[in-house]
């Protein structure tokens, strides 16, 4: 599935393939009320990897449910929505606006991104990742995906946290903190100074996560972080992830989620591998 924010086809004219491909869609992330995001230049692209500060720009929920939700409802995919609160309060009232909405498949609580001017990011602060998790759960009976940041000292343990107070699955990684100057002006390369780096180099950091993540919590991991070859995949699955979503290898190739679930088919097949399941089942064993 694509990560969150890396596949806004709303204002595309047309998708270059079938999304109903895709095993579901995380729509970017949305906030309670209006914003604008960050001031530009909002990337930078760097031979380690793409920084971003986009900084959430966000419609608000009211109108991200009448205009935009029917928009990839119509794609004919799951729909997975991400939210993002300044609040545990504001991530319940998020998570109650959808919770009705038969549309909606799970939703992902964006407690990570690095953007954001937080008093306190929800994803490393064990006390108030809990407490954002708990008043999600409180408001649906939804899936409730926990998507969290590697910028923290264990983030097994944030897993952990997660699956106690009621996350039903984690997503591992959002991007990670970074920043990049530029050398002729001699100032960062971005208007907010710094942002999250993604792309190939947060591989290894997604696969130390994952790891972590699946070895100290008992519920589903979705991992995320770098991946843009088959092989890429199968070492995400091989950390320990059940699913796997693609960020910014989208943004390099639009195609690339269609040729990598092609790859992988292909992959399975080469080595008498029946189904993801059956790769899964394998890894299990060979650890
Ligand atoms: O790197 C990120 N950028 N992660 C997020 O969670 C949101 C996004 C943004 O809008 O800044």
């Amino acid at each position: 599935m694509p990560a969150s924010g890396t596949f806004d086809c709303h204002n595309a004219p047309a998708l270059p393939f079938d999304a109903a491909i895709l095993g579901a869609i995380v729509v970017k992330s949305v906030t309670l009320h209006p914003q604008k995001g960050n001031p530009p230049p909002r990337l930078a692209e760097t031979p380690s990897g793409l920084i971003n500060s986009i900084g959430i720009p966000s419609p608000g929920i009211d109108v991200f449910i009448q205009q935009i939700l029917p928009v990839y409802t119509a794609l004919g995919s799951p729909v997975i929505v991400s939210v993002a609160g300044y609040s545990a309060n504001e991530y319940a009232e998020l998570v109650a606006a959808l919770d009705g909405l038969k549309s909606v498949e799970a939703i992902e609580l964006n407690l990570s991104c690095p953007n954001i001017r937080y008093h306190r990011m929800p994803a490393q602060d064990k006390d108030l990742l809990q407490e954002c998790v708990a008043m999600a759960r409180g408001a649906t009976a939804k899936p409730l995906w926990a998507k969290l940041s590697p910028d923290v000292p264990s983030v097994g343990e944030m897993a952990q946290a997660a699956e106690v107070a009621g996350a039903d699955a984690c997503t591992v990684i959002n991007t990670t903190s970074a920043m990049m100057v530029n050398i002729h002006t001699l100032r960062p390369m971005i208007g907010a100074t710094r942002g999250g780096l993604s792309g190939p180099a947060l591989l290894p950091i997604a696969l130390a996560a994952v790891w972590d993540a699946t070895h100290h919590a008992n519920i589903p991991v979705i991992g995320v972080g770098g991946i843009s070859t088959v092989e890429d995949v199968v070492a995400v699955f091989a950390a320990g992830a059940s699913a796997v979503q693609i960020g910014t290898a989208s943004f390099y190739d639009p195609m690339a989620m269609p040729r990598l679930i092609g790859e992988l088919d292909r992959y399975l097949k080469d080595k008498g591998i029946a189904s993801i399941e059956e790769l899964k089942a394998k890894i299990r064993q060979s650890q």
